[in-house]
This record gives C-alpha cells, structure tokens and sequence, in this order.
C-alpha cells in the first residue's frame, strides 16, 4: 500500500461543476502519485470547525502532484467545496483503505452517481470489459467529457438507456464486477447476483468518522459470522459475499 501523506496545504487548481456534481482537482504534494482505484482521502476544509470532522471522498483520478475527486453536493462540506475559488485551500489525508484488485480489462465496472468515481479511476488505470453508469437524469457536459466510453443509463431516458444500471447485466458465475454506488443499487446487485457473490466486489460510502480505523464509527455487519469490518480499515472494498448490507 503506498504511504499516507498528510497534506495541510491542498491548493484548489481546478473546478468543474456540472449541476450537483463537481470535479475538484487538488496540488496534494504527491499523495495521489502511488493510490490505487478505489483507495480514498479524507478531506478536511482549512480551519472550519463546521464540520469538525474530515469527510471521506474517492480518488477520481491522480497524476503526478493532482489529485482529482468527484463529488456530489449533499451537506455541509461538499456545499462548500462548491463555493470555493481556486487557490483556496484544504487539508487532505490518504490515500486510504485497500482498493480495488487489479484484474486489468476483465471486469465490469458498475457505478451509480457519486459512486462512478473510484470505478472511473479503475477504468483509466486498468481498463475494462463493461463501464456501466447510472444517473437520475441527463446532465449537461459530464457524460460527453468523461463518460464517453461507458453506458450510461438514466432513470428517466434522457441520456443514453432507461433504467437503472443493475437492469443492465446478466447473472454469470464468470464475470467479475466490481461497484460503487447508493445502497439501493446494491441491493438491486445483490439480488441480481445472488448466485454469484463471490465474483461482485463493492465499494461502500458508508458513514465515518476517523477514517482511520479507530473510532468504530464505520462498521458493516459480516454476512458469514457476527460482528463487523470496518469500512476505513477493512475497505472500502469488500468482496460482497462477505458483507451484509
Ligand atoms: C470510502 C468513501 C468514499 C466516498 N467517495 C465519495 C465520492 O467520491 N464522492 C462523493 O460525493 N461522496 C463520496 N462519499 C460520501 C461522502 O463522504 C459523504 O456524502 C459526505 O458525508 C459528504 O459530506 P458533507 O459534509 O457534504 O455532508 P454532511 O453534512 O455530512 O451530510 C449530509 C447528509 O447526508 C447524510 N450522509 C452523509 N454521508 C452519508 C453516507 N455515506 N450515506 C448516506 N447518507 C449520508 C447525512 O446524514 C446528512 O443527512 C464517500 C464515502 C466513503 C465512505
Ligand atoms: S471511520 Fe473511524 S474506524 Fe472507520
């Protein structure tokens, strides 16, 4: 795993807002240089006490000194990352957790809203057999910048095929696919793949709080015996057989 770099100083280079969606590029003195597709950061704003605690994000993709997350407006960090200019300022702390197998072009990549992140960095790393993504509806300027080789389903048909990205796939022993997204597409997954647990990995966006391991605040029941992983520590990747969610 490569080394934890603790960043006080993460300049804002660059911001692309698409709707409730951003992508926030990052000078991090080299924390994104050596992560791994599905690893994660915890961002904290520069000396705000609202909220006390860092927030847990994706790596969307690093090169060299940039670090780029990609990030859905929901609450009191995100909003004002949204509001901030460039050269603003944040701390940053990763890269974390396990990430994703390298198992290069032979997987299924399957995304839903802010969860396309880590799986977008798998795809330009490794490559992939399918890149499946879902949104509630068409949003200007992103699918056509960054999702142009991948499906993308909307729930309401505007873009691409209707539906939701699970109605997509086929229930095979043989392909490996590897998820992130809300947890009722995860849901839709694990019914969809019941036969086939092992073969599915997922990435949870789960609540947490140190980011660390330490806290226990980012627990997931384990499907086979009691008791739970930590998300932070143990994940965020998890083979879904071993998981319940
Ligand atoms: C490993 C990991 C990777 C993540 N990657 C990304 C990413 O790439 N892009 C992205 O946009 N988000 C990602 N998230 C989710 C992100 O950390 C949360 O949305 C975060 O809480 C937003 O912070 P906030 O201060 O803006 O919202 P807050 O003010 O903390 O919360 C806003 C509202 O959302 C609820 N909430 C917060 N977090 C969650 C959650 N995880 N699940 C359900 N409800 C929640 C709160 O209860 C509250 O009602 C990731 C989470 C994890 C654990
Ligand atoms: S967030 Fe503290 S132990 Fe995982």
């Amino acid at each position: 795993m490569p080394q934890k770099i603790y960043s006080e100083n993460s300049l804002l280079i660059e911001r692309r807002i698409f709707g409730d969606f951003g992508i926030f590029v990052f000078d991090t003195q080299n924390i994104g240089k050596n992560a791994l597709p599905g690893q994660f950061i915890m961002l904290k704003l520069d000396d705000e006490k609202d909220p006390l605690l860092a927030r847990p994000f994706s790596i969307f993709y690093s090169e060299n000194n940039r670090l780029a997350l990609f990030i859905k407006k929901v609450g009191r960090t995100t909003s004002k990352l949204f509001s901030m200019n460039l050269e603003d300022r944040v701390k940053i702390l990763g890269p974390l957790g396990n990430g994703f197998e390298d198992k290069k072009d032979k997987v299924i990549l399957i995304g839903g809203g802010s969860g396309v992140a880590p799986l977008y960095f798998y795809a330009r790393k490794y490559g992939f057999l399918r890149f499946i993504i879902g949104f509630p509806t068409y949003i200007e300027g992103l699918f056509e910048n960054y999702f142009e080789d991948a499906e993308i389903i909307t729930e309401d048909g505007s873009y691409g095929k209707k539906g939701f990205p699970t109605d997509y796939i086929k229930d095979t022993n043989k392909e490996i696919i590897y998820a992130c997204g809300p947890l009722p597409m995860l849901k839709a997954l694990e019914e969809k793949r019941k036969y086939s647990l092992e073969n599915t990995y997922v990435s949870l966006e789960s609540m947490m709080g140190c980011g660390l391991g330490i806290c226990a605040g980012c627990g997931v029941k384990r499907r086979k015996e009691k008791g739970y992983f930590r998300v932070c520590s143990d994940g965020p990747v998890f083979p879904f057989s071993l998981i319940a969610i």
